[in-house]
């Protein structure tokens, strides 16, 4: 029990200029190892200071406590994701849904085109800060569009996130200015569609 059970920042899967032109190597840098790095930290503070509370057998802010830490949670967890679910522009990146993934985005949104559609202005939409996000419902067999706000809610309990897209302004200020528009369009050229069909396949299999 000695060793700590706190979060880790991963490592990204590419090089911080691997995804020119649509995102700059500042943007990255910035981006994943301040932004992402406070969720990371910001969470294992107060885990930190959970386990204090526990050996003093002292109280602690409850409502407070737990919102500041799905808070933290959930930018973590929402990051891990997102930066999996680009590659480098046509080396992974970019093209169009494959195998089941583009199966389901068929039969659900009519076409890919139409899917794009809907998800750019799910994100485009999104008040403030917040994420547009693929999901899939298993009871139905239906994937979903959502929207994530901050970093956590509207969320559906249980429900899987196969792809999102971050719509903080650290997410594309640097580069894109106030244009979420001219962002959310140039995300498609960096959607790792093979990443996206692998979270599929395996909420599928489990
Ligand atoms: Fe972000």
């Amino acid at each position: 029990m000695d060793t700590p059970k706190l979060y880790v920042l991963p490592k990204l899967s590419y090089d911080y200029h691997a995804l020119l032109p649509v995102l700059s190597e500042d943007l990255l840098r910035l981006h994943h190892d301040k932004h992402h790095a406070a969720y990371v930290n910001g969470a294992n503070a107060i885990l930190q200071k959970m386990d204090k509370a526990r050996t003093d057998n002292a109280d602690f802010d409850t409502k407070a406590t737990f919102k500041e830490l799905s808070f933290h949670i959930g930018g973590h967890l929402l990051h891990s994701l997102f930066w999996e679910n680009m590659a480098p522009p046509g080396r992974g990146g970019g093209d169009k849904p494959l195998q089941n993934i583009g199966k389901v985005v068929d039969e659900e949104y009519g076409s890919f085109d139409r899917f794009k559609k809907l998800f750019s202005q799910t994100a485009l939409s999104v008040e403030g800060s917040g994420w547009a996000a693929l999901t899939f419902c298993k009871k139905t067999n239906r994937p979903f569009i959502m929207q994530v706000e901050k970093h956590n809610t509207n969320i559906y309990p249980m429900f899987r996130i196969l792809m999102v897209l971050d719509v903080w302004e650290h997410a594309y200020y640097l580069d894109y200015k106030n244009d979420r528009g001219k962002f959310v369009e140039a995300f498609w050229n960096i959607v790792n569609w093979k990443e996206v069909n692998k979270r599929l396949d395996d909420l599928l299999k489990n």
